[in-house]
């Protein structure tokens, strides 16, 4: 059923209401208009603690009793997953990057919890080939580390991903981007079962 299918958007970005916060939005307001429920996350609201690499979470709990608790009930229960990020220093941002760290409890032993959701990347850079490309593939990798699919932005132009240069607003052409990648996500998710 299509009303079913859950979106989750996780926000990157230090700046609550910045360039990512609103290319995530709209993502996330195509993907309802196409009848997808969506859930929005943003990191700047979490405490959460870099990971120690203990791997205590082998055996079911990690050390930390932080916010990615809640993170991690809404990744279970999404079907499909937008990073949002802007660039730092050509890729994703730290706060992004730490959230990505802890989700190795997922494929901990022989359990891929998140295997077979559906993955799609956004990344905000301030100038053109400010290193957007490899902010998605950092994403892309992280989905594939997770046994999940990672989806190209699709038709009209289908790259790696979504991209924003400058301001999201006057992005037009970075705006149809994000809504092509959403209506892609949303198809994605609608084939799954
Ligand atoms: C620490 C830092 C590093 C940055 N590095 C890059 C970069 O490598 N490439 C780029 O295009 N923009 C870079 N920027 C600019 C941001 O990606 C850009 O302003 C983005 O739109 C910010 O998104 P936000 O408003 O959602 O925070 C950097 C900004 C900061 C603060």
């Amino acid at each position: 059923m299509m009303a079913d299918k859950l979106v989750l958007g996780i926000h990157g970005s230090p700046h609550r209401e910045g360039n990512t916060a609103f290319a995530l939005r709209h993502a996330l307001a195509v993907l309802e208009q196409e009848g997808i429920r969506t859930q929005y996350i943003a990191l700047a609201d979490l405490q959460i603690a870099p990971c120690e690499g203990s791997f205590a979470c082998r055996s079911g709990t990690c050390v930390h009793d932080d916010d990615m608790g809640s993170v991690c009930d809404a990744l279970r229960a999404c079907d499909g997953l937008i990073l949002a990020s802007p660039v730092y220093m050509g890729m994703v941002t730290g706060q992004l990057k730490v959230m990505m760290d802890r989700t190795v409890l997922f494929r901990a032993g022989s359990r891929f919890e998140l295997s077979g959701k559906v993955g799609a990347g956004i990344a905000c850079g301030g100038f053109r080939n400010g290193g957007q490309e490899l902010t998605l593939q950092n994403m892309q990798t992280f989905f594939l580390q997770q046994d999940m699919y990672a989806l190209a932005d699709g038709p009209r132009y289908s790259h790696s991903g979504a991209t924003i240069v400058g301001r999201a607003a006057d992005d037009e052409l970075g705006l149809q981007t994000v809504a092509n990648l959403a209506r892609r996500m949303a198809a994605a998710v609608r084939e799954r079962r």
